[in-house]
């Protein structure tokens, strides 16, 4: 007993550093960009005390609802605190030097800065810009290199707490096949990007087959190398565009997306959400995580809309007001359920 209460302060401590450590850069960053840049419009965002207040409460929550899920074995409590130190160490400098590289495209609302070297005709248009001004976008190994920390800061440390919010509903679900054995199931983990869901998905899947599809290469060499030495099955990576999945119908059980609907045209989310209806066994389950939006989390609509300001994400203020319950329902799913957890909002739907 006493031993999981240490180890409880112990990931509730752990979890406060890291957001501590969020903020710490967040304020210092910005004090920067104003001493450097003194005559850049981009405007101050300024927390007020309540706002500060439903943060605290909201991450406090969310914290809660990780533990629990551990304690109840839903996934390992090792999960908790994994965290790739030594990785962070070596990104962290490099978020620091292109700093001025994605103020300077801010400035000048350069959203096409993406490396000579693509081939644009391999991706779809909606993709080729740089969305919150990362360099490269998402297309090349740099970008791919920081992306992690930039998401963690962003955060405030708790990307992987959010991220975990989808086990629960993905083991529900996969429940409707525990008839079969769980190597014959198969979960697709849709855009990717580069390997945290994946491997929080394997700490809870320690059988099944996960497949992770991403459109960047960059992204995937990355998840590769981030996966590599995880205990259980190898786990596949493909190259792919959500919109068109390289599976046949009716072929898997499980799918999760995570942060991948507010980066989407309206048309392409609609899309998206009929090729996993197809690509789903009867039975299966998806699960979606992205962004809270408007309708169910009021206390933090500032936050939403100053998010889709700073950082370039042309389709977030469309995203935030899109009825997704309502679409997944269109494409033919049943038992929708939503529910919000600091700023992320998941989705699970049967087919
Ligand atoms: C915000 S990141 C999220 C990555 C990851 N799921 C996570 O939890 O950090 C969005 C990812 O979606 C990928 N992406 C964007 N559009 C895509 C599409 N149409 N098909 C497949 N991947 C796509 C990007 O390459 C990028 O890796």
């Amino acid at each position: 007993m006493a031993r999981e209460q240490i180890s409880k302060i112990a990931y509730k401590t752990l979890q406060q550093g890291k957001s501590i450590a969020g903020l710490a850069h967040k304020e210092l960053s910005t004090r920067l960009m104003n001493l450097i840049l003194p005559d850049n419009n981009f405007g101050n965002f300024n927390i007020d005390k309540n706002l500060l207040i439903n943060i605290q409460n909201s991450m406090d929550s969310l914290r809660e609802e990780d533990w629990n899920d551990a304690e109840k074995n839903i996934y390992p409590k090792k999960l908790l605190f994994d965290e790739p130190w030594l990785r962070y160490l070596t990104q962290y400098p490099k978020i620091w030097l292109d700093m001025p590289n994605t103020w300077d495209r801010r400035r000048k609302q350069n959203y096409k800065d993406l490396p000579k070297n693509i081939d644009s005709e391999n991706y779809p248009k909606y993709y080729l810009r740089n969305f919150h001004h990362q360099t490269d976008g998402y297309l090349s190994d740099f970008s791919a290199s920081i992306y992690d920390l930039q998401v963690e800061i962003l955060f405030n440390g708790s990307a992987d707490s959010m991220r975990r919010r989808i086990i629960k509903p993905l083991k529900e679900g996969l429940n409707n096949f525990k008839n079969m054995p769980k190597s014959s199931l198969k979960i697709l983990d849709v855009a990717t990007g580069s390997g945290r869901t994946l491997k929080q998905l394997r700490g809870a899947f320690a059988k099944e087959k996960i497949i992770g599809l991403d459109l960047s290469g960059s992204y995937l060499k990355e998840a590769s190398r981030y996966i590599s030495n995880l205990e259980g099955d190898l786990i596949e990576l493909i190259k792919g565009n959500a919109e068109e999945l390289p599976f046949e119908d009716n072929s898997l059980q499980g799918i999760s997306c995570v942060y991948l609907f507010h980066e989407l045209p309206r048309t392409v989310r609609e899309k998206v959400l009929k090729e996993f209806f197809r690509v789903l066994e009867p039975g299966g389950i998806l699960v979606l995580a992205d962004s809270i939006q408007v309708n169910d989390s009021p206390d933090f609509i500032e936050i939403m809309e100053n998010f889709h300001k700073s950082f370039h994400e042309p389709f977030y203020s469309d995203y935030i007001k899109d009825d997704i319950n309502a679409k997944i329902e269109e494409t033919g799913f049943n038992n929708i359920k939503s529910k919000s957890f600091f700023m992320t909002k998941v989705w699970s739907a049967i087919k």
